[in-house]
């Protein structure tokens, strides 16, 4: 499938994929979020693939949802008609995902941002929800994961005034991984993903789901839900090649079984 609004290339087993509106700033309209469900499920299905960057263009990650697109709608649009349910789908995505942000990430574009693994962010990059000035709040769960994010104090600080913090502040917050320099964001983001991309797969997917139970369950039920995944990779072939070869001091060559 040929796309309008993103871009995606392959750098060895990981996959690249930019927003590619710079000029309205990566502004997130159906379309993006259409093109991004679609080649992230499309990425998941590919054994070729084993982890994915996603980053913006220009100025901007996404500078949020497009404004002039939601401008004329109403509620049967946007509850009714569920228009922008396919960021759940996006937010499903299996493999591992690593934001590289440069600029602004911005209400939608922050809250794309929060539905990622990893957060790489320039030295310059702002993030921010600035959707109450709109006369309107988040809508792609950016109060609630923004919330297990950074805390109350700071989420309410963030979407009750609308103003945008720098990078610095992201990353003390919790919610950016690490700071590049702007000029080596991309190279970081692929070499991160590559070594991701090295490991084997099902340890890894099952790595990041057992974050994401910590967002969602106790700590009893989370650490037993862990208990199962670890014992389960004891029926890899990867575990015995992954612990056979730190033995030997040798490289693992892993399979994915
Ligand atoms: C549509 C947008 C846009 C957006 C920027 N543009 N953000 N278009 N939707 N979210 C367009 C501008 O209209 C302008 O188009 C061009 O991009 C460049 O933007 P400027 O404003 O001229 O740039 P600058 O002065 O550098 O200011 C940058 C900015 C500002 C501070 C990021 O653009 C801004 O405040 N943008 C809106 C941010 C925002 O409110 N995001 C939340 C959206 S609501 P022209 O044609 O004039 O060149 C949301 C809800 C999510 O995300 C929930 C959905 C379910």
């Amino acid at each position: 499938m040929s796309y309008e609004t993103i871009t995606s290339e392959m750098h060895g087993a990981v996959l690249l994929v930019r927003i590619d509106r710079p000029k309205v700033l990566n502004a997130l309209n159906t379309t993006v979020m259409r093109e991004l469900v679609d080649r992230f499920a499309a990425a998941d299905r590919d054994p070729a693939v084993r982890a994915i960057v996603l980053t913006g263009s220009g100025k901007a990650f996404a500078a949020g949802a497009d404004i002039s697109e939601m401008a004329g709608m109403g509620f049967p649009d946007i509850y009714g008609a569920d228009t922008f349910g396919g960021w759940d789908r996006f937010a499903a995505t299996r493999k591992p995902v690593i934001a590289a942000v440069g600029g602004y990430a911005l209400g939608g574009g922050c809250e794309v941002v929060m539905m990622c693994d990893i957060v790489l962010a320039a030295d310059t990059a702002k993030f921010g929800q600035p959707e109450i000035k709109l006369g309107i709040l988040p809508g792609m769960g950016g109060t609630q994961r923004l919330t297990r994010l950074v805390g109350r104090a700071k989420a309410m600080d963030l979407v009750l005034t609308g103003r945008l913090m720098d990078a610095a502040e992201a990353e003390r917050a919790g919610l950016v991984s690490r700071i590049v320099p702007a000029d080596r964001l991309l190279d970081e983001a692929l070499a991160t993903a590559a070594t991701i991309a090295g490991y084997s797969q099902p340890a890894t997917l099952m790595a990041k789901e057992a974050v994401q139970r910590a967002e969602e369950v106790s700590l009893s039920e989370g650490v037993r839900f862990e208990r199962r995944l670890f014992g389960s990779l004891f029926a890899t072939r990867d575990q015995k090649e992954g612990m056979a070869a730190f033995v030997e001091k040798r490289k693992p060559s892993f399979e994915d079984r």
